[in-house]
């Protein structure tokens, strides 16, 4: 049994199950890295500061740098019994180095420690999120413009509404995942705020410089208060949360490629890559992958749900529990950088099947609120324009026909203000284009939307 690196006051050891139970060097190792960025960062600092010698800060830095070396290139040799991720490099950096490992620790706990690793986690992963949320939006761009003039029914209760362009459609899309992208960039304020000083909770007598440690590691602003530094886990909740609204939007997309790849809709052909078969029914082509982005935001929401219950209970300040923070982030990050970055991949390849949908705008009386809209026009009180567009597509629909099949007599049976003009109004074309006002599905908005989203994206880079 290795002698623990707080065992100072310990007579007996932690039998085996307990220290099975107890660790969390087999999932926080990932954080191997940012544990050495912000270890040689507090070396530097313990440095500058004075507290420790320029030349031992050297040694410690060249220290970490060679554990990082051998972690890296797979020698490290990782030990259940050290507990963590801290602990098994700095009891590494003391082999290497010599007791002057053991300064490392100076004015420093694991408690704040363990924040700042994981904040600069958070930081690194969220960062990939937003590469791959603005890929995405890019993606969206290219395919909506590709499409701008072809046209789908838009619907409400998923009951055909009125015609929309497909562009206006997929830019629906991009809009939120642009404010997913905003959403990120606001949480990561408060990510990037540096614990370290904090100590274990009340701030150490040590005279260090939290500022140079925030600085090196590249973070904006330090700690306001050592007790809060400690135990806030607020950072992770939020970015929990933006990834949980991310596979949100995500899962509602996926639901409706499912609808669109049903040969009832057949508006889109998903790709073979992004489908699989059935083993029993052959002409099956299922469409798995976003069945499973669907499925996988179940995971993301349980890990929200997961912090936030640990945390409710937690007074001030650092709590093992805590401990518990780190499985869920490491899973939903997974599903959340995996998820968007395929929905880009799969979007750019699907296929469009434009002469279908043109053929769905046939049913559905599509076009029942540009007649109303034009009897309006035409000085009808809106409800008795409403009223009288409602009992002609009650005539199309006992005839089995369009509304714009019904001849101009048929018409003018329901208000004498419909004239030869009403057929040109009734194009599904005409009703898209006259939605011309910002914001709105016509052809110069929604061009208006791609060029503000494409400089939004370049404002990016
Ligand atoms: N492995 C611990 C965690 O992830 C590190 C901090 C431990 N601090 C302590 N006082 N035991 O939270």
């Amino acid at each position: 049994m290795t002698k623990k690196m707080w065992g100072g006051r310990f007579a007996e050891a932690a039998t085996a199950s307990v220290e099975q139970y107890t660790q969390s060097e087999s999932f926080d190792r990932a954080l191997y890295r940012e544990d050495i960025t912000g270890s040689k960062a507090h070396a530097r600092m313990l440095g500058a500061t004075g507290i420790i010698s320029p030349e031992e800060a050297e040694v410690l830095v060249r220290g970490l740098e060679q554990v990082l070396g051998e972690i890296e290139s797979g020698v490290f040799v990782w030990k259940r019994e050290l507990e963590d991720v801290h602990m098994n490099i700095e009891r590494r950096l003391t082999e290497i180095v010599g007791p002057v490992g053991g300064k490392l620790h100076t004015a420093r706990s694991r408690n704040d420690q363990v924040g700042l690793d994981f904040r600069l986690h958070v930081s690194v992963r969220l960062d990939v999120w937003s590469q791959e949320l603005a890929r995405l939006v890019d993606v969206l761009a290219n395919r909506g413009e590709e499409h701008a003039n072809t046209l789908l029914p838009g619907c409400t209760h998923l009951q055909p509404a009125q015609p929309v362009s497909l562009a206006q459609h997929l830019l629906a899309y991009a809009q939120m995942f642009r404010r997913d992208h905003e959403r990120l960039t606001d949480c990561l304020k408060r990510v990037r705020v540096s614990p370290l000083g904090a100590a274990a909770l009340a701030g150490t007598t040590h005279p260090i410089n939290p500022a140079l440690v925030a600085e090196a590691v590249g973070f904006p602003a330090t700690f306001a208060n050592s007790m809060d530094a400690v135990s806030d886990r607020d950072f992770a909740l939020e970015a929990l949360f933006c990834g949980s609204v991310i596979m949100m939007h995500l899962s509602r997309f996926c639901e409706e490629i499912i609808l669109w790849a049903n040969p009832n809709f057949g508006y889109v052909k998903l790709p073979d890559a992004y489908s699989t078969g059935s083993s029993i029914m052959p002409q099956k082509k299922n469409p798995d992958v976003c069945e499973l982005m669907r499925g996988k935001t179940g995971r993301v929401y349980g890990a929200l749900t997961t912090l936030l219950t640990i945390m409710k209970g937690l007074p001030l300040t650092y709590n093992r529990d805590m401990q518990e923070d780190k499985e869920p982030f490491f899973d939903a990050d997974r599903t959340v950088s995996a998820s968007v970055s395929i929905m880009a991949d799969m979007l750019a390849v699907l296929e469009f099947q434009p002469e279908n949908m043109r053929r769905a705008l046939d049913k559905g009386f599509l076009n029942a609120t540009e007649l109303a809209d034009y009897l309006a026009a035409k000085g009808l009180p809106f409800r008795d324009a409403h009223h009288a567009t409602g009992a002609a597509v009650a005539l199309a629909e006992r005839k089995g026909v369009r509304l714009e099949d019904l001849s101009l007599e048929e018409l003018r049976g329901f208000s004498e203000l419909v004239e030869q003009d009403v057929f040109a109004v009734l194009e599904h074309e005409a009703a898209v284009r006259r939605r011309a006002l910002s914001g709105g599905t016509g052809p110069g908005p929604v061009a208006a939307q791609l060029t503000n989203l494409r400089s939004w994206l370049a404002g990016l880079r």
